[in-house]
């Protein structure tokens, strides 16, 4: 019986990387409200000889996840499912916009949608005694603070924390979940952030200096991991969250580029960027 992963978030940056390694070994049903962009992402995967189906909706209802079960189930045996979709609104705490988009929408798309997902999918699991895994997308920003994302930063340590309880109650069952926590990845998300900036050539080297590896990920080393955190040879592996994000979290600061290793390696040796 075909194996089916459900991603959400699919229509974009992460999330679409996500379902493009994925169809190479599911079919996958690929959750958005993105109506434009979704119906591409499928043609982009079913033109590349995968299965693909999509379903438009908002992760903050119950009923999208409900829908996306269903769709699954009725593709074949649907063992992985990966909360992606979210997003991110910067604002101050001391003079805070009385805007929903910076608070509850934020918090319905990013923390309930997790949960919602991680609920049909451990239902499903259960009801049909599948061995199943779940994987949760979270952020440096869940373990690691940044003025203005108090928000942002609350909904992604509750995405560690629910991914660590369903880790726990459901183990016995032999059902896994794990989080994967991103640092900064090339998307349309990060890219808009980079416009909207004030300078953004000097926004993105910010990052890349912040970073010990010294760059910006790629969607593609997320999906990496996902698609190895879904399969049996994670089959020990749960409760986890496990940052992808070129050592960022593990750095005191930013550390002085020993200078000979610099030029050996053909590096600028104030930033440790490539010398342009
Ligand atoms: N890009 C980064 O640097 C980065 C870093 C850490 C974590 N993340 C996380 O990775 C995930 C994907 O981010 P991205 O950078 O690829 O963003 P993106 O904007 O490129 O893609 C996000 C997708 O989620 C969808 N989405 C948003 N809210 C939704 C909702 N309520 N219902 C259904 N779909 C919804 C959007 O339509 C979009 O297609 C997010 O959870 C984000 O918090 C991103």
């Amino acid at each position: 019986m075909t194996e089916v992963a459900v991603v959400t978030g699919a229509a974009s940056g992460i999330g679409r990387g996500i379902a493009h390694r994925l169809a190479q070994d599911y079919t996958v049903i690929l959750v958005d409200l993105n109506p434009t962009n979704l119906p591409l992402v499928e043609k982009e995967i079913k033109d590349a000889g995968h299965q693909a189906y999509s379903l438009l909706g908002d992760v903050g209802k119950r009923t999208t996840h409900i829908n996306a079960r269903e769709l699954a189930e009725s593709k074949g045996n649907l063992i992985s499912w990966v909360n992606c979709a979210g997003w991110t609104r910067g604002a101050p705490m001391h003079d805070f916009p009385n805007d929903p988009a910076v608070l509850e929408e934020l918090i319905n798309a990013n923390q309930i949608g997790s949960f919602w997902g991680c609920a049909e999918a451990v239902a499903s699991f259960t009801t049909r005694k599948v061995p199943g895994a779940i994987v949760n997308i979270s952020s440096v920003h869940g373990r690691r603070a940044w003025p203005d994302h108090a928000v942002y930063e609350m909904t992604k340590a509750a995405v560690d924390a629910l991914t660590r309880n369903v880790a726990v109650a459901y183990g016995p069952f032999g059902i896994r979940a794990n989080a994967v926590a991103p640092g900064a990845i090339m998307t349309p998300a990060l890219e808009k952030s980079f416009v909207d900036a004030p300078d953004p050539v000097a926004r993105r080297q910010s990052l890349e200096l912040l970073t010990p590896m010294k760059r910006i990920g790629e969607p593609s080393e997320i999906a990496e991991v996902v698609a190895f955190l879904l399969s049996t040879r994670a089959s020990y592996l749960s409760g986890q969250s496990i940052g992808v994000e070129g050592a960022w979290t593990s750095a005191l600061g930013v550390p002085e580029i020993d200078n000979e290793l610099a030029k050996r390696y053909g590096l600028d040796p104030k930033t440790g960027l490539p010398k342009s």
